[in-house]
């Protein structure tokens, strides 16, 4: 139901809708975070409201504060409040990201997925977008492999998965359909303005889809 100032364009997008996007991620040495934030910046923009969530670390302080990248990312995002099964629950919208751990996704991340049983039985992860997104060590490395892994669980929770395809010019730049993927040259490369910009492209799919799905509802 379309309501308010709510309307739709000729192509059929509605507009001035807020919908609710949780980006909910894992990162250890700081790029997963970087992009999860360039999300959360582009969904805000966009008029969404916007709850960006890590996951909670598992490995023990000192394995975290023995790297100098592990220990900066985690002072750098003390702040970012931990995920909970309520930011799903919650969202309209779910966009996950994490690190490349041997072309799947962290156990941090999956940790958390594993937690969500009690939500899932009573159906309220379904019905929402879903999207993914991701960062290797090198080249490719298991990119597309770490965002299909995520889907499969979307498509448990009965999820609407949203992948960028080749939906926007800059698909053809960065050249992955499945989501935003970064290659960080072994600690070397920082996120650079492509991968934002795949990043901003991601995010509003991912908004223009909720609130269509939210109007339909
Ligand atoms: C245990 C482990 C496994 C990894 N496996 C891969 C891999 O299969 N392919 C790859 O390219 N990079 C791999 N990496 C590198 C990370 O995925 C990469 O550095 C990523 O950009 C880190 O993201 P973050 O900075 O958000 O933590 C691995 C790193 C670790 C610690």
């Amino acid at each position: 139901m379309i309501v308010g100032s709510d309307h739709r364009t000729p192509l059929g997008d509605v507009v001035n809708s807020q919908v609710k996007v949780a980006i909910v991620y894992y990162s250890a040495t700081g790029s997963v975070a970087a992009i999860a934030q360039e999300m959360a910046d582009a969904a805000e923009k966009l008029g969404a409201e916007v709850r960006l969530r890590k996951v909670a670390e598992l490995a023990p302080r000192a394995v975290v504060e023995a790297k100098p990248e592990w220990k900066a990312n985690a002072e750098a995002t003390a702040d970012i409040p931990e995920a909970t099964a309520d930011d799903l629950v919650w969202a309209d919208a779910v966009i996950m990201g994490s690190p490349t751990r041997f072309g799947n996704i962290a156990s941090q991340l999956k940790q958390f997925l594993d937690t969500l049983g009690g939500v899932w039985q009573q159906g309220l992860l379904a019905d929402k977008v879903y999207s993914g997104f991701t960062s290797t060590g090198t080249l490719h490395g298991g990119q597309e492999s770490t965002i299909l892994a995520l889907t499969h669980t979307f498509h448990h929770f009965g999820g609407i998965v949203v992948a960028p395809g080749y939906t926007h010019p800059h698909k053809f730049v960065d050249g992955n359909p499945y989501g935003t993927a970064h290659h960080d040259g072994g600690g070397t490369l920082a996120v650079d303005e492509t991968t934002r910009e795949s990043a901003r492209v991601q995010a509003e799919r991912v908004v223009k889809f909720a609130r269509a799905i939210s109007a339909a509802a």
